[in-house]
């Protein structure tokens, strides 16, 4: 009987990977978990260390699947598109959506704006009209004082763009913030940005105790938080395919083209109308955004936030794509915020984002948004075409066969015989197991 943990542990991060997971299966688990866990140990030290560098209190290794989707033609330019997800079919979908338009025009993609965002909140007790007044004296003073921090980042052609001072009195009445733009070149930047808005918070506090032009009461001013924005609206990419109805044959289940494109088009339609329906749209957005990210070493979690912070910016959450049918042209596009970097974080120190940004060119981070962006829209043409033509299920469930297999532990020879028993055929998990008999 496993016991439940009874007291405080201290001093957890001191233990070695050993004591840890001894700790962790006395304390929560089967004996036998102490296997499972050295059974994801990387075999050569130095890597292993590299990882266990990355997090705390670690364990062991968490391992996801990594393919690629090959046949992504992105502005002329042909690329296999590094992904990884523990989700069936979304590679497949990716690749298939590559292929289709590869013989139809390609993807293109444009980057509309690569800015960052920085804030830095503060309580002060001058009069909200006197700000304007003031900004350019205390821009003056923290561009000086923290030029040393931005000096590398402008030589490469990024830096501070620019300083606004808000006043928020639906917080409270004393409650302002400095917004600052940043550029931050091939790096996503977070690390440069929170440093520049810590030091430029410090500075702020030093400016209320010494300018001349302060009153007495005004140099009252506390620094809450710094830190920076991961809603990036002015960092945004658009990508986008089109070619006219006449080419959008689907060889595989004979759906008349215009036929297709006119569902396609509704379907779109309601995920930009309708919430429900654009979360689940804009999900299938992600599973291609997010594997790309992942496998590039750039941080998924900034990119969601942003990405449903963009798709509710007019008060309503909506798709993140658009479809038009004009002219007997069919075009489908997504604008999203990607905040990404390809120096810099894990881009390098991550052995296999290293690789997938070696398999991709080296592209600039420019370059990288239009990628990933590709892959969003490359897969949110796969679901929305299944999703009007066949279904969903029908390309999954294939996909999926292999896991429900694995679940009942079927033996090559069973994982045969279902694969031939269900060709052609709906699989679900139920069948499957009356099929084994389990
Ligand atoms: C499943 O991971 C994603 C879909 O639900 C997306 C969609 O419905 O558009 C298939």
């Amino acid at each position: 009987m496993i016991k439940p943990q009874q007291q405080q542990i201290n001093g957890f991060s001191k233990l070695d990977k050993a004591q840890r997971r001894a700790w962790l299966t006395e304390q929560f688990l089967d004996p036998s978990a102490r296997l499972i866990l050295k059974q994801f140990d990387l075999p050569d030290d130095s890597i292993q260390q590299v990882f266990d560098g990355f997090s705390e209190n670690t364990i062991t290794n968490f391992p996801l699947p990594y393919g690629v989707a090959p046949n992504f033609v992105i502005n002329g330019k042909t690329y296999a598109v590094p992904m990884v997800t523990e989700e069936s079919s979304v590679v497949a979908a990716a690749s298939a959506a590559a292929k289709y338009w590869m013989t139809r025009g390609g993807f293109h993609a444009e980057v509309i704006a690569a800015e960052k965002l920085g804030q830095v909140h503060f309580r002060w007790s001058g009069r909200p009209a006197r700000r304007a007044a003031l900004l350019d004296e205390l821009c003056t003073r923290v561009r000086a004082q923290t030029k040393d921090l931005t000096q590398r980042m402008e030589a490469r052609g990024g830096g501070v763009r620019g300083v606004t001072w808000k006043h928020l009195p639906e917080v409270a009445d004393d409650c302002y913030q400095l917004l600052i733009k940043f550029g931050t070149a091939d790096s996503m930047g977070a690390n440069f940005i929170n440093t520049v808005l810590e030091a430029y918070g410090a500075e702020l506090q030093t400016w209320a105790a010494e300018s001349g032009s302060l009153t007495e009461e005004e140099r009252d001013l506390e620094v809450i938080m710094a830190i920076l924005s991961n809603h990036t609206p002015n960092c945004v990419v658009r990508a986008w395919v089109s070619c006219p109805i006449s080419e959008m044959a689907l060889p595989k289940n004979g759906v008349d083209p215009h036929e297709f494109a006119r569902r396609f088009r509704y379907a779109v339609e309601i995920a930009r109308q309708d919430t429900y329906r654009a979360v689940t749209h804009n999900k299938g957005i992600m599973n291609g955004v997010d594997a790309v990210v992942i496998a590039t070493g750039n941080d998924f979690r900034a990119v969601e936030a942003a990405a449903h912070a963009f798709a509710a910016q007019d008060g309503t959450y909506r798709s993140l794509s658009r479809c038009r049918v004009e002219h007997d042209r069919f075009t489908f596009e997504l604008t999203l915020p990607l905040a990404l970097g390809t120096v810099g974080g894990l881009t390098k120190l991550h052995p296999l984002a290293k690789l997938s940004l070696d398999a991709l060119g080296q592209p600039s981070a420019e370059e990288l948004m239009g990628v990933v962006a590709a892959a969003g829209l490359a897969q949110n043409f796969a679901a929305v075409r299944s999703l009007v033509t066949t279904g969903i299920q029908q390309g999954h469930m294939r996909m999926h066969l292999q896991n429900i297999l694995t679940s009942f532990h079927a033996s090559e020879e069973e994982r045969g015989a279902t694969a031939a028993h269900f060709a052609g055929k709906t699989i679900s998990y139920a069948g499957v197991r009356g099929f084994l008999g389990r």
